[in-house]
C-alpha cells in the first residue's frame, strides 16, 4: 500500500485539515516560487488545497493534480472548471509522467503519509525539467501542532490501551528537524534551502475542534465509538476542558508549524 493516509470523505478532510493547507499554501508557494510560466504538478493534491492556489497564478499554462484517493480527485474536479487544471487518481512513488516535464513540482502535507517517501522525493526530481524547483512541506507534528497535542495527550493519558492500536497516529517519516532536507539532499537536487511555516489554526468553539478531529481522517473514530458511553463521556469532558482552558467556550486560535524545504532539478 503506497499511502498511509486514512481518508474519510472529502467534507470530513476538509474540516479536519482542508481549511487549514488551504492557508499554509500561501506562505509555501511564497517560500517556494512559482515560475513565470509553464506547466507544474501538485503531487498529493487532496481536494485541491494548493491546485486552486497555483492556479491564481494566470500564466500557467497547465496545473497537474494527483492523489492515490479518487475521491478527494473528484472533490477537486468538482472544485474548479479551470481548463488548465488536470486531476487524476495515482501514487507519487510512481508518477505517471516522462522525464523533465515539468517546470515546478510541490507537495503539501503528503510526504509524511507515503509509505516510501524517498521514492517520492526521487520521483518530484525525476519529473522536473532540469534547473527547475520542486518543494515540500509536512507538519512538524510532533511539537508544531499545539491544537493536535492537545488532543492526542489527553487521549494518551485516559484511554492508553489506545496508543497500540494505530487509532493514535505515531510520529510519521520526515517531520523532524532537518529530515525533509535530508531528504532532498539525498535525492540529488541542489540549492537545497529549508525553512519554518507558520500558520494559526482558528476553531470557531470546541464543537468545531471536537468533531473533525474524531471524525475528519483516520482510525479514532472507530476507536472512540467503540468505548462504553462513560469512558467517551469523560474523554470529551477532558479534551473540552483543555481546549477551553478554564475560559468560556468560544473561538481559539493555534500557531501551528510545518517544515519546508525547495530544491533544484
Ligand atoms: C494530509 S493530505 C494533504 C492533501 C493536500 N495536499 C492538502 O494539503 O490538503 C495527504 C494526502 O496524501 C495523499 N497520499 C498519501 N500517499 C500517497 C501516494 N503514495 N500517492 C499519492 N497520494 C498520496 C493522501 O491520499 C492525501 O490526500
Amino acid at each position: 500500500m503506497p499511502s498511509n493516509f486514512v481518508a474519510k470523505g472529502a467534507d470530513g478532510y476538509e474540516a479536519i485539515m482542508g481549511r487549514w493547507s488551504q492557508r499554509l499554501a500561501v506562505p509555501f508557494l511564497d517560500f517556494s516560487g512559482v515560475p513565470s510560466s509553464g506547466r507544474v504538478l501538485d503531487a498529493g493534491c487532496g481536494t485541491g488545497s494548493l491546485t486552486l492556489a497555483l492556479a491564481a497564478h494566470p500564466n500557467l499554462t497547465a496545473i497537474e493534480a494527483l492523489d492515490f484517493e479518487a475521491n478527494y480527485v473528484a472533490a477537486l474536479r468538482n472544485r474548479s472548471a479551470d481548463p488548465r487544471i488536470r486531476a487524476q487518481q495515482g501514487d507519487v512513488c510512481a508518477l505517471p509522467y516522462g522525464d523533465e516535464e515539468f517546470d515546478g513540482v510541490y507537495s503539501l502535507l503528503v510526504l509524511h503519509f507515503v509509505s516510501n517517501p524517498h521514492q517520492a522525493v526521487r520521483e518530484m526530481r525525476r519529473v522536473l525539467r532540469r534547473g527547475a524547483m520542486a518543494a515540500a512541506t509536512v507538519w512538524d507534528n510532533y511539537g508544531g501542532m499545539p491544537s493536535w497535542r492537545l488532543f492526542w495527550d489527553t487521549i494518551r493519558a485516559l484511554e492508553p490501551e489506545a496508543v497500540g492500536t494505530g487509532a493514535i497516529p505515531a510520529k510519521r517519516p520526515l517531520t523532524g528537524e532537518g529530515e525533509l532536507r535530508a531528504a532532498f539532499e539525498g535525492a540529488g537536487f541542489s540549492d537545497v534551502a529549508d525553512a519554518m511555516l507558520a500558520i494559526r489554526m482558528d476553531y470557531a468553539d470546541f464543537e468545531d475542534f471536537w468533531h473533525p478531529m474524531v471524525y475528519g481522517q483516520g482510525t479514532f473514530g472507530s476507536f472512540f465509538d467503540a468505548l462504553p458511553e462513560a469512558r467517551r463521556n469523560r474523554l470529551r469532558d477532558a479534551v473540552r476542558a483543555a481546549y477551553l482552558a478554564g475560559e468560556s467556550d468560544g473561538p481559539r486560535g493555534f500557531a501551528s508549524v510545518a517544515w519546508a524545504v525547495r530544491g533544484a532539478a
